[in-house]
């Protein structure tokens, strides 16, 4: 696509951000809208963040997402913070507002969230939540859970401190408890999701045993290469609803996008399509 003098940019700065498949989704959607716009991959080494977002302005960006290892960085050196990404302790989202400010958001909790709703008959109740993990990502997970009702939270960690810790940080309701305890702690559980690495391809796959798990417990991975993990295989294969990992990555997108180009754009069948074969290929 030809792009004019007035073109709109954005992009995602990350080091290495060589697999971020952040281009291809937002491309899709400039394509799909017809807007004079283009997103763009911006490696930027670790120490430079900082130099990179001050950069946005006099570059004429709208602004950027930022990913791995700059997301705490970024953080600290916006102008304005979205209070869900003070909560969270991280930016992904960066948009260049008025003067020039840099005004950081982070979306992975919205972008949890929707796909969850949208993608299951997920409803709080006082059941318990079992999340695998207590890294950055089961953190968006967790605040997430937490603003949509969610009464009682378990949180669950190879590194216990890890899971003491931010369980400590999150308050009420929240609770954590020994990585041997993964399978006992699925009794009684509505809902049950992986945000750790392990199920990944190139990853082992995560041993847990579902037995304990209610028949109708939603089972929720957030990794999505591949998209079918073994762990979401197992739950299907034992009659558990599943939503995989690949609508967080979608609906994630959804504000920066909106707030660069300005249209709110569409998560639907065409794009996951988009997505699959790119992750298959
Ligand atoms: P992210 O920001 O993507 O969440 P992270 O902060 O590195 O990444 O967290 C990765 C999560 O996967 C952590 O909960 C980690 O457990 P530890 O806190 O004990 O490191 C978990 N994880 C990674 N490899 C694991 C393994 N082999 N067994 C169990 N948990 C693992």
């Amino acid at each position: 696509m030809i792009l004019s003098g007035k073109a709109r940019l954005a992009g995602v700065m990350g080091w290495p951000v060589s697999h971020s498949r952040s281009p291809l989704l937002h491309g899709h959607w400039l394509e799909r809208y017809r807007i004079d716009g283009a997103y763009v991959p911006l490696p930027v080494p670790p120490g430079r963040i900082e130099t990179a977002l001050r950069a946005l302005p006099v570059l004429g960006f709208r602004g950027v997402n930022v990913t791995v290892p700059h997301k705490e960085a970024a953080l600290e050196m916006c102008d304005e913070l979205d209070p869900l990404a003070r909560r969270i302790g991280a930016v992904n989202t960066v948009v260049v507002g008025e003067d020039d400010r840099l005004i950081g958001s982070n979306t992975d909790a919205y972008g949890f969230i929707e796909n969850l709703r949208r993608n299951s008959g997920w409803r709080t109740g006082p059941a318990p939540v079992v999340v695998l993990g207590a890294g950055g990502a089961a953190r968006a997970v967790c605040v997430a859970l937490l603003d949509a009702g969610a009464a009682s939270l378990t949180i669950v960690n190879r590194t216990r401190l890890r899971a003491d810790f931010l369980a400590d940080e999150l308050g009420a309701g929240v609770d954590a408890v020994d990585w041997d305890q993964r399978h006992a702690t699925l009794e009684g559980a509505m809902l049950l999701v992986n945000t750790t690495s392990l199920g990944m391809t190139g990853q082992p796959a995560l041993n847990v045993d579902l037995a304990a798990l209610p028949a109708d417990a939603i089972v929720c991975d957030i990794v999505y290469a591949p998209l079918e993990t073994p762990l979401l295989a197992a739950a299907r294969a034992r009659g558990n609803p599943v939503v995989d990992g690949l609508g967080m990555l979608l609906y994630q997108a959804q504000p920066g996008f909106e707030a660069w180009f300005g249209v709110r754009p569409e998560v639907d069948q065409a794009l996951r399509r988009v997505m699959l074969e790119d992750l298959a290929g």
